[in-house]
């Protein structure tokens, strides 16, 4: 078998972040939500995988690489207009030369990784096993309607939902999902959707299994999703020191802390990770909260967040918390009069403010 990663697409809902830099590369925990999937697919025992790229690819491109660094091999499919999921798979077409294949969303994360699955669609003879779970806002998915324990009918982001069993973002197919593809027109909005082509199989009578997954499923497209992700991830940490800590600090919980970073008068209530050559000092950093590579945090408090590389969080005086901080950015406190609030954000930007 082999796998198809979709990392494409433009990521507005996680806008400004994803101005400068692809929602696949966010990382979550400290690694790029990519990583997950890559490592999830070259767990269950795949190793040649494609990524669809779009205008992100040079970033891609240079995160990823040929694969060497995960243990397998990466071959890039460029999408020149994101004009779908099933659009993404009638370009891979060529690649994957008459093999089955695991589609996997780039910005999906599932904590237990698929092997179960993979395993489970070789055994049988089925031409497509899609994944499916329960969720709250089956609107925001594609969503299935089961009749005894049958898929016989899916659609995308339903108004009124038939079930509230959506779309997990990680499809099995064999080579018939190209009839599909090639077969199915373009939705209202304009892209060959991925629930038409399974719809297509369907009807035209191939068998497509489904599995409903209980474990722990996201889609990381918003910024609630990433926290949640983030604490998910988090919850999973073992404690490892690589940085210094001073006798002034204390560290409780499951911490991580990366070589080079420092950790002066302050308090680290895990789960945290804080990354390289990072230095936190007379400062608070409280549950779930990822500080990456290079950031500063000084007489401040941070909880519940996510801090990206080269950041400085400096003498804010109160807590920032429920947070995404993109790269290089810079919060602090001023004492200029008359006394207000300064900012320059980048478009799309939220600030909620005391
Ligand atoms: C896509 C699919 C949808 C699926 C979801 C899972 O939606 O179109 O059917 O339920 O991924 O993450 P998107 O997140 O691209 O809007």
């Amino acid at each position: 078998m082999k796998a198809l990663i979709l990392s494409g697409g433009k990521g507005t809902r996680l806008r400004p972040i994803t101005h400068t830099s692809a929602k696949q590369l966010v990382p979550v925990a400290n690694k790029p939500i990519l990583f997950y999937a890559i490592e999830a697919i070259r767990d269950a025992g795949i190793s040649d995988i494609g990524i669809i790229v779009g205008d992100t690819h040079e970033e891609i491109r240079a995160a990823v690489g040929d694969g060497y660094q995960f243990g397998v091999s990466v071959t890039y499919i460029q999408q020149d207009a994101p004009l779908g999921l099933a659009h993404a798979v009638k370009i891979a077409e060529e690649f994957m030369a008459g093999d089955s294949f695991v589609m996997f969303l780039g910005d999906n994360l599932i904590k237990d990784g698929i092997k179960p699955f993979v395993a489970e669609y070789e055994q049988t003879d089925a031409n497509s096993q899609i994944l499916l779970a329960h969720v709250p806002n089956a609107r925001e998915f594609g969503v299935a309607e089961i009749e005894g324990g049958r898929v016989v009918r899916l659609v995308e982001k339903p108004q009124n939902p038939p079930s509230d069993l959506a779309l997990v973002g990680v499809y099995m197919f064999d080579h018939n999902v190209f009839e599909a593809v090639n077969s199915i027109a373009p939705s209202a909005r304009g892209e060959l959707e991925i629930t038409d082509a399974i719809q297509y199989l369907i009807d035209k009578g191939f068998r497509v299994e489904s599995h409903i997954v209980t474990g722990w499923w996201k889609d990381t497209g918003k910024l609630d999703d990433m926290l949640e992700a983030n604490r998910m991830i988090l919850d999973g940490l073992q404690t490892d020191i690589g940085g210094q800590v001073d006798e002034q600090s204390t560290i409780e919980g499951r911490v991580v802390t990366a070589k080079g970073s420092q950790i002066i008068n302050s308090c680290v209530r895990g789960p945290a990770i804080i990354g390289e050559d990072c230095v936190i000092e007379n400062s608070f950093i409280g549950p779930y909260t990822a500080v990456n590579d290079r950031s500063i945090v000084r007489g401040s408090e941070i909880e519940h967040s996510i801090i990206l590389e080269d950041s400085r969080v400096l003498d804010i005086g109160s807590r920032l918390a429920d947070s995404l901080i993109g790269k290089n950015a810079n919060i602090s406190r001023n004492h200029k009069t008359p006394r207000a609030y300064r900012m320059m954000l980048g478009d799309n930007s939220e600030v909620s403010v005391l």
